[in-house]
Parts: C-alpha cells; structure tokens; sequence
C-alpha cells in the first residue's frame, strides 16, 4: 500500500492499495461529520460494485444515500448538475455531510463540482474506478461539467478530503479504458523521466500487479508534485497539458468519437513530430515514446477522416489559447520537457509539414 500527501489548504491523503473499503469505513469513524453520506456514482459501476460498498458503509453504522447516473460524458451536464442538487436537497443534507464520488472521472468531475457549490461546499471523498480517474481526474482538486457542448468549461477547483485509489476496481475495466489511463501515465513518465520511465517500460512488457501498483503511485505522486507548486495552473501545472492542447483539439473535432486518453495519445506523439523542429529531441527518444504508447495499445496517428484544417480551427477555440499564440509542452529529452508559445499559425504550418511527410512515408 501507497499513501500520497497531497499539501493544498487542509491536506489530504491518497491511499493507494487493494481491497480499501476496510481503510474507508475506518478513516470516516476518525473524521467529526453527522454520519451521513451521499454516494454519487453511475449505472456501469453502480452494477459491478454499489451493494458491496453501500453494505460495508451502513454496517459500519453510516446513513448513506445513493444517487446513481447513467454513464458516458453525455451525463456530464447542466440538468444531471441539477438532479444532484435536487437529490441533495430533497435527502436534506447540510454542509456537515458528506459525498463520496464512486466512479470514473464523469462521476468524480460531476460529483466534486456539486460536493463545491453545494451550500458552498460540502466535504468529499473520491474513489475513482477507472485507471485515467485514478492517476489524473481525483487528484489536484479540479471539476467540471460541460455547457453548450464545451467540456470542462464550468467548474472549480475544490479538494477532497481524501481519495482511495483501490486497484481492485481495474479488474472489470476494459481493455481500451485502460489503455487510456496508460495514456496518462506515459505523459507523466516523459515528464518525470529516470526510473519512472523505465518502470513504465518494464510494465508495458510484464504487465503485473505489482509493478502497475508502482506506476499508479508514481504519476499520483507526479501529478501531486505539480498541482501542489501550483493549484490554479497559472505555472508549473500548465506541464501536465504535455500532448493535452492537440489531443483536446482531435477529440473535440473527432465529435468525442476519439476518447480523452487516445486522443492525449495522438496528441503526444503530434508534439514529439513538432519537437522535432523546435528542441533537441532525437530520433530515438522520439520512437522511444511513440513505441511506449503504441505498445500501451494506443493509437498514435490522426484518423484519416480528420484533416490538419480541422485540429488547428478546433485548436484555435481552444479555452486555453493566448490571443494568436498557444503554449505548447515540448519535449527535449525524457525527463526534459519545455513551455514553449507558438503562434497558432505556426503550429499549423508544423502539423501540416508533419502530415505531408506522414502521407509521404
Ligand atoms: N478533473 C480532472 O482533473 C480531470 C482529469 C482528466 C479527465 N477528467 C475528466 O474525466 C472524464 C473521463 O474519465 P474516465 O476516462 O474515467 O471516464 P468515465 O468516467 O466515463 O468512465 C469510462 C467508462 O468506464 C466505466 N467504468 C468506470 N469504472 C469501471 C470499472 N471499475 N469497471 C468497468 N467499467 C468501469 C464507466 O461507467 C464508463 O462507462 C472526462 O469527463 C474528463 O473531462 C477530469
């Protein structure tokens, strides 16, 4: 078992291990609350893992009430906002309950925005479910739903009072969202670099327990060390968007056909071609990578019905655009990556020499 401090306002821990509902019930008996819990969660997982949850909770004495959602971003909205809320206030739960958000990163993301704009802001728990939710969405304390067809553009930033990342729940997890959480950790392993990328590696070739434990706790324990130098993304968190400014720009122009971890997937390999161009990366850290996430059972290229016109138009709404530029994460080495702004013109000019050669090799 892993435990991860994360140091922003109260603190909290991320405990990382198997079989955590022991470790659950015993931390809700330490902390001062009414004992009454809202578990926020969807029909997938509700399905595979609600009893066994809901049934260790109120035989450890809790009151717990559960609200269940249908699964898939679609959910991930204005009115399912509002039927939690309604939910909330129907069961009369006050600021000094408590929800616990079971699930992958919709219900943790949806679940986080109501537990901090209900009465202001109610206590909660994240017990994410898949792998992507596990080493990204429950920890740095952002949420979101989405508004008029734009992701993630109404949320806060709002902390947990602790998250369980029990590896168990991966068992019944797919093999292309699994993928995707490997998407996430490959980032994070460029990022950091040394043992972790070798770790990562060996993974991708054992595929075992123990080393999977080990890569989860390691990009928990990156991502802890970015979001607590800086909680709002105005610095050094902006490195975690590493393949993110491309990748959100082919998922949104894909209709959400492309998932968030394939498209991170693409849009990493995207910024190693641009490297190319604007660092020092070689060859063979470039294949290195592209291997890892190809090997992870990514996709790597952008689909042939979504052409370089289409990824820059969706590049430049972008949220996180500057006026005509965009920063963009570089990659230099493994270990070594850099911010860098590029004129959204630029980078246009960049995929399309990329794309040409592409189509020519
Ligand atoms: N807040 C953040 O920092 C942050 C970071 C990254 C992504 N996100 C958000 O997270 C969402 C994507 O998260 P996701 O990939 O977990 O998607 P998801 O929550 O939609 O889960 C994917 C699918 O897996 C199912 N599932 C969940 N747990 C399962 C299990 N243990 N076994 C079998 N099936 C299971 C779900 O029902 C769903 O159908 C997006 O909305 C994205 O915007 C947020």
């Amino acid at each position: 078992m892993y435990r991860v401090r994360v140091d922003i306002n109260d603190g909290y821990d991320v405990i990382i291990g198997n079989n955590l509902n022991g470790e659950i019930a015993s931390f809700l008996e330490k902390i001062t609350f009414t004992g009454k819990i809202a578990i926020i969660t969807d029909d997938v997982v509700s399905a595979l893992y609600l009893k066994l949850f809901y049934d260790n909770l109120m035989s450890n004495g809790f009151n717990v009430k559960t609200f269940q959602l249908m699964h898939g971003e679609s959910q991930k909205n204005l009115s399912m906002y509002e039927k939690i809320a309604g939910f909330l206030i129907h069961n009369e739960f006050t600021r000094d309950d408590l929800i616990i958000a079971l699930g992958g990163g919709v219900v943790g993301d949806i679940a986080g925005f109501a537990a901090a704009t209900f009465m202001r802001g109610i206590r909660f728990i994240n017990v994410p479910t898949t792998l992507l939710s596990m080493v990204d969405a429950s920890v740095g304390g952002k949420n979101a739903i989405d508004v008029n067809g734009i992701k993630n553009i109404i949320g806060t930033f709002y902390q947990p009072i602790a998250c369980f990342t029990d590896l168990d729940y991966l068992k019944t997890l797919d093999e292309k969202e699994f993928a995707c959480g490997m998407a996430e950790i490959i980032k994070m392993s460029v990022l950091k670099g040394g043992r972790f990328h070798k770790i990562v590696s060996l993974y991708l070739d054992k595929r075992d327990e123990k080393t999977l434990e080990e890569i989860i706790y390691l990009s928990i324990e990156g991502k802890n060390e970015y979001v607590t130098a800086d909680e709002k993304e105005k610095g050094v968190r902006t490195f975690l968007n590493l393949g993110h400014t491309v990748g959100h720009a082919i998922e949104k122009c894909s209709d959400y056909r492309i998932s968030h971890g394939e498209a991170v997937s693409i849009g990493l390999n995207q910024i190693l071609n641009i490297s190319k161009h604007c660092t020092n990366i070689n060859e063979e850290t470039k294949n290195l990578i592209r291997n890892l996430l190809i090997k992870a059972g990514l996709p790597v290229d952008i689909p042939g019905d979504l052409t370089v016109e289409h990824i820059f138009e969706a590049v430049r709404s972008d949220k996180k655009r500057h006026g005509d530029t965009v920063s963009l994460i570089l990659v230099n080495d493994i270990g070594d990556c850099i911010i860098k702004a590029i004129a959204i013109e630029e980078l246009k000019d960049l995929l399309e020499k990329e794309a040409a050669y592409e189509s020519n090799s």
